[in-house]
């Protein structure tokens, strides 16, 4: 079967007090409609829409970035969840099969919870997924008649009777394109709120006498950011999920609680995070390396067997080949370090190549902004790089070479030379002895006068 999503993502966020969208605010750095998309992607769905309406351009952008082949629908004013997938209606012109309804707030939901919806809705003609509410306070409630559903009904319009029910709307639904929008045409917007509620249409499909049925998932899996504290407790919870995975899959974290983690990190067996390590966005480790405690790590891959920091920054851009060493306060950028190469102590590499085998200095830095424009530095293989060296890119150290202590390279040195550029050292006898005395002189002067 092949179907369709429609996420929404038009809202506001009110609760959020913030000018960024609600989807758009991250759970492990990565917005949450994005979580959303991944988790309608298991579906491998034909087409992908996203109806959009507050901060429309900004959402639209995340939303391409993450597939370029989403379609966006702009909700130009919010007038409830029916009025937000009739606005999907003319990018799913065509479209035969199965219309998944998401919504761009509830990012924890599972593959598996998605497969069965669809697997259930080939029997039925609506299918509702829903959930068992710790408590259910405002949630829409489901009223269930044996395996049927017969209508959805909000907290807000709900009797007494009705509000003890446990089992909740989680909001998203399974239906057949056409029959979806037929049913939406027939959604009023007669209630407490004025808006057109999507869950009318269980009423209006039963009225009509197709068959809809609930599939219930754990609540965790529907959970809906509303507010920060919210965003702070979904963030929370995906952490401990993850952690767990990496756990299970043969990572050693010495304190899980306090290593944070991006929705995509990559973690190979046997490799050790020591405390207090937050990764960022799009980093990759293989197996056996090991990440000291303090560092900070984004965009970067790490491969086995390299060891990197305590108190290291990896920037993006950053590769390290194997068996590296990247030591205590060092940062890197658009930096390639072959095998075996360290940079141990006090430097910051950027916009460069470090050769297998090279030995940076403490204290170098790659001097790659001019104020203007970055260059890049190129060092070669078996090179040392004395400390202190500034490499005024664009430069390049040829293999084997080596460069002084405190030398500023600013011309091209060729493989097996030496670069020496500092001023020559000169010893005055007996100065170091004269200076002090004069100034404790004039120390004592000074005390005396006040
Ligand atoms: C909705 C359900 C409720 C369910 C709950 C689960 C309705 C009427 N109620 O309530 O039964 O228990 O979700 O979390 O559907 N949106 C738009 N355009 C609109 C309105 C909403 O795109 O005009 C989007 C929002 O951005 C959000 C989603 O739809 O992503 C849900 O809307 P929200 O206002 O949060 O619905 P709830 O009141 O939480
Ligand atoms: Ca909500």
């Amino acid at each position: 079967m092949t179907t369709a999503l429609v996420i929404l993502a038009a809202g506001k966020g009110t609760r959020m007090n913030s000018d960024t969208p609600k989807v758009l605010h991250p759970i492990a750095q990565t917005p949450m409609l994005v979580h959303t998309m991944r988790a309608g992607a298991v579906l491998s769905p034909a087409r992908t829409v996203i109806v959009t309406g507050h901060g429309s351009e900004a959402v639209a952008k995340v939303a391409q970035v993450e597939d370029e082949n989403a379609q966006i629908a702009v909700q130009d004013e919010q007038l409830g969840t029916a009025h937000a997938v009739a606005q999907a209606r003319d990018a799913l012109n065509g479209f035969e099969g199965d219309v998944v309804v998401l919504y761009g707030d509830t990012p924890f939901l599972q593959p598996e919870t998605l497969e069965k919806m669809i697997e259930v809705r080939a029997k039925n003609d609506l299918v509702i997924l829903g959930f068992e509410a710790a408590d259910p306070a405002r949630y829409g409630r489901l009223v269930m008649n044996g395996e049927n559903l017969e209508r959805i009904v909000e907290y807000k319009d709900a009797s007494d009777e009705e509000r003890a029910i446990t089992l909740c709307n989680s909001g998203l639904l399974a239906c057949d394109a056409q029959t979806l929008f037929a049913l939406i045409d027939a959604v009023g917007n007669d209630n407490a709120s004025g808006e057109y509620y999507l869950p009318d249409v269980v009423e209006i499909a039963r009225n009509r006498g197709l068959s809809v049925t609930a599939v219930a998932c754990d609540e965790a899996q529907t959970l809906g950011v509303n507010s920060r504290a919210d965003l702070a407790a979904a963030d929370t919870i995906f952490q401990s999920r993850a952690r767990a995975e990496l756990l299970n899959s043969g990572v050693t974290l010495m304190a899980p609680e306090t290593v944070y983690l991006a929705a995509d990190t990559v973690i190979g067996r046997d490799t050790v995070i020591e405390p207090n390590v937050v990764f960022g966005p799009g980093v990759t480790i293989e197996s056996g390396a090991t990440i000291r405690a303090f560092s900070h790590l984004e965009g970067c891959h790490v491969s086995r067997g390299a060891v990197v920091g305590p108190y290291a920054r990896l920037r993006p851009g950053t590769e390290l080949a194997e068996n590296t060493r990247i030591g205590n306060f060092v940062e890197t950028k658009n930096a390639q370090i072959a095998e075996g190469a360290k940079v141990n102590h006090l430097s910051y590499i950027g916009d460069a190549s470090v050769g297998a085998a090279t030995n940076i200095g403490a204290g170098t830095i790659t001097c790659n902004y001019d104020g203007v424009m970055k260059h890049q530095t190129t060092i070669g293989e078996n090179v040392f790089v004395g400390s202190n060296t500034m490499l005024v890119a664009p430069v390049s150290l040829g293999d084997g070479a080596m460069t002084a202590t405190g030398t500023v390279v600013t011309r091209d040195v060729e493989p097996d030379a030496l670069a020496v550029a500092r001023s020559k050292q000169e010893n005055k006898p007996g100065y170091a002895r004269k200076l002090f005395e004069m100034l404790m002189a004039k120390k004592a002067r000074r005390n005396k006068g006040a």
